[in-house]
């Protein structure tokens, strides 16, 4: 079983794109609502992107309660460039036989423009091909640790993440442009549950992860955060596979 968290598909499709060599199943996290049993399992995979050079607070949370496997076990993380020490700090969690991370197109919309199409199509290839040794590698139950974990590792790991999960990710920059038509895709789409529909408009409540799924994925791209989000281009993954 592949178990994943994925704001804007990239972890996804990996995912999935693994469970389809190896003949698995690839089981999202969000609505799970008990931690499955392993016992017939022969690999136990988690799939998530990398927020702030660690590992998404939902994926750690159900690393936490995921019971011990005698499954050879592995994780992969998706990243716009590097990972820092995300894999070694969720194996402290989560026994990991292999960890990778896999460069995948940038969504961190807030932080920057996405990548230009001409990356996201080369990004996309060569994780096709990576996620080919991956498999094969697991198949093999060979234990890896491939991971780009970039520069500062360490610093960007704990303080800056630790500052990340602490004030980055606040809602109180959300709102929304006069375009929205309360069609209601970002209160049922949300991970967190953290949208509600008042008066047919988005209201965000507090507890966000801050996948960007719902700037990335509104139809009508009228949701915008603070000063950084307008003008820039929306990511929708299914446009390029
Ligand atoms: C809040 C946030 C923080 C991010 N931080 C990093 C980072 O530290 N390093 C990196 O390489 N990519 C970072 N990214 C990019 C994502 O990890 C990357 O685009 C990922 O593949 C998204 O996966 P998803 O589509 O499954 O959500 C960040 C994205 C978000 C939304
Ligand atoms: S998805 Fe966009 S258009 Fe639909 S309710 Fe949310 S903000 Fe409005
Ligand atoms: S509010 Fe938006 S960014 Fe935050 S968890 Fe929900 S969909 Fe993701």
């Amino acid at each position: 079983m592949i178990f994943y968290f994925s704001g804007t598909g990239n972890s996804q499709w990996v995912a999935k794109t693994l469970a389809q060599k190896l003949n698995d199943q690839a089981q999202d996290i969000v609505g799970l609502n008990q931690i499955p049993s392993l016992e017939q399992e022969q690999q136990v995979g988690l799939v998530f992107p990398i927020y702030a050079w660690g590992v998404p607070e939902s994926m750690m949370q159900f690393a936490g309660k995921l019971g011990k496997t005698t499954a050879f076990s592995f994780g992969i993380c998706t990243c716009g460039a590097d990972a820092g020490l995300a894999m070694k700090k969720l194996s402290k969690i989560y026994h990991l036989d292999s960890s990778y991370s896999i460069a995948m197109p940038n969504n961190y919309i807030i932080g920057s423009e996405i990548d230009d199409d001409d990356t996201i199509v080369r990004k996309l290839s060569a994780a096709r091909a990576e996620l080919e040794t991956i498999a094969a590698e697991i198949g093999q139950k060979k234990c890896v640790y491939r991971v780009q974990e970039g520069k500062y590792p360490a610093l960007k790991s704990n303080a800056i993440n630790m500052g990340f999960n602490k004030f980055a990710r606040t809602t109180k920059p959300f709102y929304t442009l006069d375009t929205c038509n309360g069609c209601g895709t970002c209160e049922k789409n949300c991970p967190a549950g953290a949208i509600t529909l008042v008066n047919g408009r988005p209201v965000w409540k507090q507890q966000c992860y801050q996948c960007m799924r719902c700037i990335h994925d509104c139809p009508q791209t009228a949701i915008q955060y603070g000063k950084e989000t307008a003008g820039r281009k929306r990511y929708h993954l299914k446009d390029y596979l």
